[in-house]
């Protein structure tokens, strides 16, 4: 695969897939600009280099329809003062307009297109849409890591119809340490899973059985292993259709001696409005019809004992509803704990990232991945087919 730095990009008319999928508050307000300023290397590169830059990204799930809540406009505004240069807008990613808006654009000029989910095609990864989206630059660059694991117009089917390809700083930085963690970790290593969405992580145990030292499971996940495990968990989240999964994973690992930790003990209450009565329990002794919210402070310690000796860590989901003041200390203190590690310290995952980022810890990471489901997907020995088409196109 190439990367942005082999090309000659001097007077050269560039098409940026970049993940601009920012999150927004309630309010429709984006609440974290991560994902653009991860960008702005790849952008201000290419500028420096002499190309015009056509940006295109997708945000959140419009379903192919136009949703003005879903604009990237707000994006263009905050790359324009951020940049303090001006940034062009095209109202729509495809059509007359925007192609005369792209041709238009002179070495050093950026242009933003909307959100290229307002059509059903992207998703659909149609020819026609594909062909379209590639008449607005002759180069391509995809710096979307976070979409790498779709096969849409803009990060697969397009890529066929460009002059030269190449990935982004981000995808090179996300490639080559993933990789590390993946095909190459130091030992021991220890993986670390929160969160829901047992699926994904489960496909990511299977992958990585050979290669972990040890797995420590918090969050909605956990109980559906200790559901698996013979634990009555009551009313807490979790997936009846994981439990097999579950217990055929804790039996390969208990067959290989490698001990996958489930919490013994919980913060939990009957609800989760922040007033509810709270408890800490054995989660063998949950009061019926009451949740877990939170791993326990025992947990917690060995967690944080686990994490201390081990030399590469990967952790994805937070271990409680971190979001409510009162269920945050585990995810907190797994964070902090990874955070005092000068090891290989990976982490992923839209609620992961949150989390780090709202405890200040980013830079105390090795690496904090873009993508979510993308880095589950990769570390899960998955295709993605975003870099497959890369690697084959050159
Ligand atoms: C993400 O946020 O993980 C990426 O932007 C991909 O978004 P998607 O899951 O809606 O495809």
């Amino acid at each position: 695969m190439k990367y942005i730095h082999q090309l000659h990009l001097q007077g050269k008319r560039i098409f940026l897939r970049a993940d601009l999928n920012v999150p927004l508050d309630n309010g429709g307000r984006i609440s974290d600009y991560r994902r653009v300023e991860e960008t702005l290397p790849t952008i201000e590169y290419a500028l420096k280099e002499g190309a015009a830059v056509v940006i295109a990204s997708h945000l959140g799930r419009p379903q192919g329809k136009v949703d003005p809540r879903l604009t990237l406009k707000p994006v263009a505004d905050y790359l324009s003062l951020r940049m303090d240069r001006s940034v062009q807008f095209a109202a729509d990613c495809v059509g007359p307009e925007a192609r005369k808006q792209a041709e238009a654009l002179k070495p050093g000029d950026l242009l933003l297109l909307e959100n290229l989910r307002f059509h059903p095609e992207e998703e659909k990864n149609d020819p026609q849409f594909s062909k379209a989206l590639s008449e607005l630059a002759p180069l391509y660059i995809n710096d979307a890591f976070g979409t790498a694991h779709r096969a849409h117009a803009s990060t697969f089917g397009m890529v066929f119809h460009m002059e030269a390809t190449a990935a982004g700083f981000i995808m090179e930085k996300e490639i080559e340490t993933l990789r590390e963690v993946r095909d190459n970790p130091p030992s021991p290593f220890g993986l670390i899973l929160g969160g829901a969405k047992a699926e994904d992580k489960i496909d990511l145990i299977s992958n990585l059985l050979k290669k972990v030292s040890f797995v420590l499971i918090g969050g909605a996940i956990a109980n559906t292993f200790l559901k698996a495990s013979g634990i009555e968990i009551g009313s807490s989240r979790h997936e009846p259709d994981k439990i097999e999964a579950a217990r055929s994973i804790l039996k390969k690992a208990k067959d290989k001696g490698i001990e996958i930790h489930l919490p013994p003990d919980a913060i939990a209450a009957p609800d989760s409005s922040p007033n509810a009565e709270r408890r800490l329990v054995a989660v063998d002794q949950l009061p019926a019809g009451w949740s877990i919210l939170d791993i326990g402070p025992k947990t917690a310690e060995r967690f944080e004992s686990q994490i201390a000796h081990a030399k590469t860590l990967f952790w994805n989901g937070p271990m409680g509803l971190f979001e409510i003041h009162a269920y945050r200390e585990g995810t907190q203190r797994v964070a902090q704990a990874m955070a005092n590690s000068s090891e290989l310290t990976v982490a992923g995952g839209g609620d992961t990232l949150a989390a780090i980022d709202e405890f200040e810890l980013h830079d105390k990471f090795r690496h904090v991945s873009t993508g979510g489901g993308a880095s589950l997907a990769y570390l899960a020995g998955k295709r993605l087919p975003a870099i497959e088409v890369l690697e084959t196109k050159l």
